[in-house]
């Protein structure tokens, strides 16, 4: 079914510049408004294949250059909080933007989502309504975009989450239904449905403040206790990515919990924090003059070998000099994990569902991937042991050795100076965070660290934008199946030129096809999941009119 769609819609190749003269493409923006900048995204998809199970295939935008159109402004939206009647003046040149890229005609059915994260969320909530109403009030009087005042929206920290869980999974191909592996149960009263499906990836990301993971928990969970049970609801995502909202195969439940203090450079910041109060009340206790001059510097073991460094406040400054033993540093930095006792729980003693190792893979993005790919060059399938021993050599490594090969360009081009300083400190944060934290076993084998999926960068944007208009495809099927029974028929013979019925022969055999196929897939599916058809094929193959439909013409 999925092949013969390709053939007979022409799927846009990714590489290549969108065809803005093909008038079967549909357009959709999304503006990211987060904490240092907006950016908007522009997508764009074909026809629906017309399978309800399929979503629809959105991907971003590119010029004639094939370059994404993208378009990023600073400073954050958050910056406007006292003067919320600017918001939409701010946003201005994104949209006029994205407005020169889409064919005029389409804008009407273009929709445009703004939603706001970060630096939003931390504002009071009056503020973020006056920004938002001032965007709902004066973007219409400018732009012809389908937009309502849903459209704009600041989004918790778990939804995007669940955005970017969902944009990469989509982008892995894993809400495909053709190669089912993982058994689901799908929550729905008392009767529990079960069903077979792809399995989907979990999705790790460190950043410089914030750690974040997500997963898919498929079976139901039990939770220990009562407050442990108000936690885990507030962690857990439930929702259709089906077009049709009374059928619940496509309902998933994902786990996402987010970190704030446990990136890279904030963990690095705590750890210094940490030394620095502790060297300053023994140098007090003991009248010592630990760190005090580069003479006797306070030894940091989470450092390349004697690479000096200096930390805290100016009237404070203290001098580190680096040990570098891995070993060590891991030791040092477990308590920053804080952990609890429970096992039920990762970072900061916060719920986490059972994870099926075996059965189960992962990817990790931005410091999961620097760490292991930047200097170490170990980036893609993750081996505990072989980053271990590579991460303690590089730690023990003179610094002075360090910096004559990244002068010679031996690390990956994006590793500057402070990569290369705190590669030793952040490898061993994030085999931490990740063995110790999330409790991955050590022989682990399923973690991809990654920066693309396919190549391609995803944003959580994708994930909203294919979550918001889930319910086109239903709504494209509907109208096409309403065309297809009365366009056929309305039609007398006379006014038909050799042009349309040339046309109308070419549709009967695809149809035909797709019917065929369907079918099929009904039949198979009756097979996998030992269910009767489901409703809305049924009601597909009548709204296109019925299996005979070539005969009868
Ligand atoms: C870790 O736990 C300590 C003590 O409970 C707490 O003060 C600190 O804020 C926690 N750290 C983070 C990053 O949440
Ligand atoms: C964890 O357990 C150990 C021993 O089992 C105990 O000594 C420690 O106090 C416990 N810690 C917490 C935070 O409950
Ligand atoms: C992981 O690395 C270790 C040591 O380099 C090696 O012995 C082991 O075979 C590797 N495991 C896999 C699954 O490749």
């Amino acid at each position: 079914m999925h092949r013969l769609c390709c053939l007979v819609w022409m799927v846009v190749t990714d590489v290549e510049a969108t065809d803005i003269s093909n008038p079967d493409l549909n357009y959709g923006l999304v503006v990211d408004c987060g904490s240092s900048g907006s950016r908007v995204f522009v997508y764009c998809w074909p026809q629906h294949n017309g399978n309800p199970h399929d979503l629809l295939d959105i991907r971003q935008m590119r010029d004639q250059h094939r370059k994404p159109v993208v378009m990023k402004i600073k400073p954050g939206i958050s910056e406007l909080a006292t003067t919320p009647e600017k918001a939409s003046d701010y946003i201005y040149p994104l949209l006029s933007f994205a407005a020169q890229h889409i064919p005029k005609s389409k804008h009407q059915e273009t929709p445009l989502y703004i939603l706001c994260t970060a630096g939003m969320r931390v504002l009071p909530e009056s503020q973020q309504e006056a920004i938002l109403e001032d965007l709902r009030t004066d973007i219409p009087v400018h732009f012809n975009f389908l937009f309502s005042d849903s459209h704009v929206e600041v989004i918790s920290g778990k939804q995007e989450g669940v955005y970017a869980w969902i944009g990469i999974n989509f982008v892995l191909g894993r809400f495909n239904h053709d190669e089912a592996v993982v058994e689901v149960q799908v929550p729905g009263g008392d009767q529990q449905e079960t069903f077979v499906r792809k399995r989907t990836a979990g999705v790790l990301d460190m950043g410089g403040v914030s750690t974040q993971i997500a997963y898919e928990v498929p079976k139901t969970v039990s939770v220990a206790s009562p407050q442990q049970e108000e936690v885990a609801k507030n962690l857990l995502a439930e929702f259709n990515l089906g077009c049709d909202a009374h059928r619940t195969e496509h309902v998933y439940r994902v786990y996402v919990s987010t970190f704030l203090g446990f990136g890279g450079n904030a963990a690095r910041q705590r750890y210094e924090e940490n030394l620095v109060s502790k060297t300053v009340l023994q140098n007090k206790l003991l009248g010592k003059h630990q760190g005090e001059s580069a003479e006797s510097p306070i030894l940091d073991p989470c450092l390349p070998a004697d690479l000096p460094d200096e930390v805290g406040p100016p009237e404070q400054r203290l001098h580190l000099r680096g040990t570098g033993d891995f070993a060590l540093c891991r030791l040092l930095l477990q308590p920053f994990l804080n952990r609890t006792n429970d096992t039920q729980t990762s970072l900061n003693g916060i719920y986490q569902p059972p994870i099926n190792y075996p059965n189960s893979q992962f990817y990790g993005f931005s410091e999961f991937y620097y760490c292991t790919e930047d200097v170490l060059r170990m980036g893609g399938d993750y081996n505990a042991s072989s980053y271990a021993i590579a991460a303690k050599t590089y730690c023990a490594t003179q610094w002075k050795t360090l910096k004559e090969r990244f002068d010679r360009g031996l690390y990956a081009s994006h590793a500057d100076v402070h990569r290369l300083k705190y590669q030793c400190f952040k490898s061993a944060w994030m085999y931490e965070v990740f063995h110790s934290g999330f409790s991955f076993p050590t022989g682990y084998e399923n973690l991809k660290t990654a920066l693309l999926v396919y190549d391609k960068e995803v944003q959580w944007t994708l994930g909203a934008i294919l979550y918001r208009t889930r319910f086109m495809p239903l709504r494209d099927i509907q109208q096409e199946s309403l065309k297809g029974a009365h366009s056929h028929w309305r039609h007398s013979f006379p006014l038909m030129n050799t042009h349309y019925l040339f046309l109308a022969c070419f549709l009967v055999v695809v149809l035909s096809i797709m019917l065929y196929v369907l079918r099929l897939r009904r039949i198979h599916r009756r097979a996998v999941f030992n269910r009767g058809a489901s409703a809305s094929v049924q009601w597909l193959e009548e709204g296109l009119g019925s299996q005979d439909l070539p005969v009868t013409l």
